[in-house]
Formats: structure tokens, sequence, C-alpha cells
């Protein structure tokens, strides 16, 4: 398979995690016999450094003609403690998936056997745990009216939805369902918000058409709880923007490690792979990051935006073994004094090492 992958390595530890992901499709191309083409663009600081624009159109048109984009991480601290900065590498992100009409962002929050106990959670809580979240990500109160009145002393910020967009996620999050376990939970604040009400409204309707699908309604504020109190409780969540930005930080957490999980964003015909950690930018420059959540994006691009399920799996097996064989950096394993390189290069090996297992159905 020939595909065009563009690369926007972005910020912070960005570019090293994402070194070690394409070590790692170099090693799936050369198994499987495809052929990737690497656009590299800039975005986040970096591209405010070089354009003035988080953003640049460059790296726009390089995303649209591809076939899928590998995303490594965007902010700067520079930015971070000034409310006042005109520009602002986020909005690099923000612009970049709205552009993009990648209007839902997926979550895998799934653990490791290995990690269990560096879980702020009991073992047993964890164990097993197994859900994914769909994030409505180019609505609501991100997109929608803000400003300031009465001389800059009161601030609004407004949510707003349409059906068609709780529609299109709720299609991919249904289906998801379909084939997990077929339960599915909106969550939302019906009790108090307009468009809480829509979604859920939207939702039971959308939903007879899923009789096999048992669908459940939760409040915010108590899913933040059983997110905590009964994390298996969950198999597909269903979410709004800012309710889902909020959850998946909490749900991350409970696995052991942010290092390890990666995201999909998905909506038009190019999709976004990347790490949900962020540019970690005390770590940025000293071979210390975890690479796995940036090679496991490159695993959910595969299977996602190529349908390359088989090589999803043998990057996934990979990585489990590097786990196994304690080959990880430091956020895994105190003492451990593996380079993010080494990780990325053992994966990489693992993979063409193993050939004949691995390309076996
Ligand atoms: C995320 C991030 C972004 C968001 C920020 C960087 C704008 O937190 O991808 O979850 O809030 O969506
Ligand atoms: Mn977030």
């Amino acid at each position: 398979m020939n595909k065009n992958i563009a690369v926007l390595k972005g910020d912070g530890i960005g570019p090293e995690v994402t070194d070690q992901a394409l070590k790692v499709l170099g090693a799936i191309e050369k198994v499987f016999g495809h052929s990737f083409t690497y656009k590299e663009a800039l975005i986040g600081a970096v591209a405010i450094d070089a354009t003035g624009n988080p953003y640049p159109d460059a790296t726009h048109e390089i995303c649209q003609s591809s076939d899928a984009i590998l995303f490594g991480a965007i902010g700067h601290p520079k930015y971070d403690n000034d409310p006042k900065a005109p520009v602002r590498p986020e909005q690099g992100l923000l612009k970049m998936r709205k552009t993009l009409g990648l209007f839902a962002n997926i979550r895998p929050i799934n653990t490791y056997k290995i990690l269990a106990n560096s879980s702020p959670l009991r073992a047993d809580l964890v164990d097993g745990v197994d859900f994914v979240v769909f994030r409505e990500l180019t609505g609501g109160i991100y997109f929608g009216e803000k400003g300031r009145k009465d001389n800059g002393d009161t601030a609004f910020d407004n949510c707003q939805y349409t059906k068609e967009e709780i529609l299109r996620i709720s299609k991919l999050a249904f289906e998801a369902a379909m084939k997990r376990n077929k339960r599915l939970t909106l969550v939302d604040k019906a009790n108090v918000m307009e468009t809480s009400r829509l979604w859920r409204e939207t939702v039971k309707e959308f939903s007879a058409q899923y009789p096999e699908v048992t669908v459940d309604y939760m409040f915010v504020d108590n899913a933040a709880m059983k997110i905590i109190q009964n994390p298996r409780h969950f198999d597909v969540v269903l979410t709004e923007n800012l309710f889902g930005d909020v959850l998946t930080d909490e749900a991350s957490v409970i696995t052991g490690s942010l290092g390890m999980l990666p995201s999909a964003s998905v909506g038009s015909k190019v999709g976004l792979y990347e790490p949900i950690h962020g540019s970690y930018p005390e770590a940025a420059g000293k071979n210390i990051a975890n690479p796995m959540a940036a090679i496991l994006s490159a695993a959910m691009l595969l299977e996602t935006s190529f349908g390359l399920s088989k090589e999803a799996a043998a990057i996934r097996q990979a990585v489990v073994h590097a786990l196994e064989k304690g080959m990880v950096t430091s956020d895994i394993q105190k003492d451990s004094k593996h380079t993010t390189t080494e990780v990325g290069a053992f994966i990489a090996d693992y993979i063409v090492a193993n050939k004949s297992v691995l390309t076996v159905a």
C-alpha cells in the first residue's frame, strides 16, 4: 500500500516521540511491504516562531492533501502564563480541527497489567478497564461566540450545538459500541444546560436505530465520580467538547501512565493521530520521554485510516513486549535508564526480527 502521511511534530517532546513512531512505521513498511511518503509541516509554538501563525496555510495544504496526519504535541510554557498573548500555539490545534472537519476525538482508555500498580487507583479497580471516549471536537463552548463587555469586567463563552453535529458523532459512537460490548453512556448536564437537553433528546431518538446497544445517560459530575469509583462501568462514552476534554484527562491517569495513550481525531477524509500527553516541556530535548503513546498513535493511524489491522496489532504486540522486558522510560519504571530513542529502536527492531510471526493472520 502507498500512502502519504503528514508529519506534524510540534512542540516540546513532540519531535522526539514522533521520531520513534516514524522509526516503527519504517519497520512496518519493511516487514509488510508498504510504502509511506512523509511530509513534515509546522504547527504550534514552532510555527509561530517561524511564521507568526500557529497553523500556517502551507501546513493546512499538506494536511489536506495527505491520507492521514501524525501529530506530536503542542504548547510552550512561554505562552501559558501570558493571558494577553496575541497568538497562542493552541489556536493552531483548534484551527486545524475546525478546518479539517475533525469532529470526533476518539480516546481509548485501557490498562496494561504491568502498570496496575502505577495507577492512583487500587489495582483491583483498574484491572480490566477498557473503554473508549467519543468527544465532540469542533462545536460547543470551544467554538461559540466569546468576548468581553462592561469595559472588560464581564466575559462570556457561548455554548451551542446543532442536532446535525450531535448526530454525526453519535453515529460513530454507536457503530463503535456495536463492535465492542454494546454499551453506550451519554454524558451531559441535562439537568442544567439546554444544549445537553438537545444531546439527550437527539441521542435517545437516534438510539432506536441500534436496539442492541444498551444506552445510559449520566450527568457529567456523576460521570467524573464513576470514572474513579467504578471505571469498568464504561464501554463507549459519548460526550460534548468541554466535558470530553475534562473527562479524558481524568480517565487517562487511572491507567497508570499518560505516556501510553494514543488518540484519533476523525470526521473528514483525513484523520489525525496523536498521543494524549502534552508537550511536556521539562523533558524536551532530554531523550527521556515515553514514546509509546506516539507509537501507539501510529498503530491507530494504520488501523483507522488505512484499515491495516494486522500491522496495528504487530505494533501493539511489540509495545507489550517492550513493557514486559522492562524496555521502558522512567515514567513507567522509576529507576529505568532507557531513553526515548532506545525504546523506539527496540520496538522497531522487534517488529523486523519477528516478521514471520507478525505477518501471519
Ligand atoms: C486536548 C487539549 C486541547 C483541548 C488544548 C491544547 C486546546 O487539552 O487536546 O485535549 O482543550 O482540546
Ligand atoms: Mn485536554
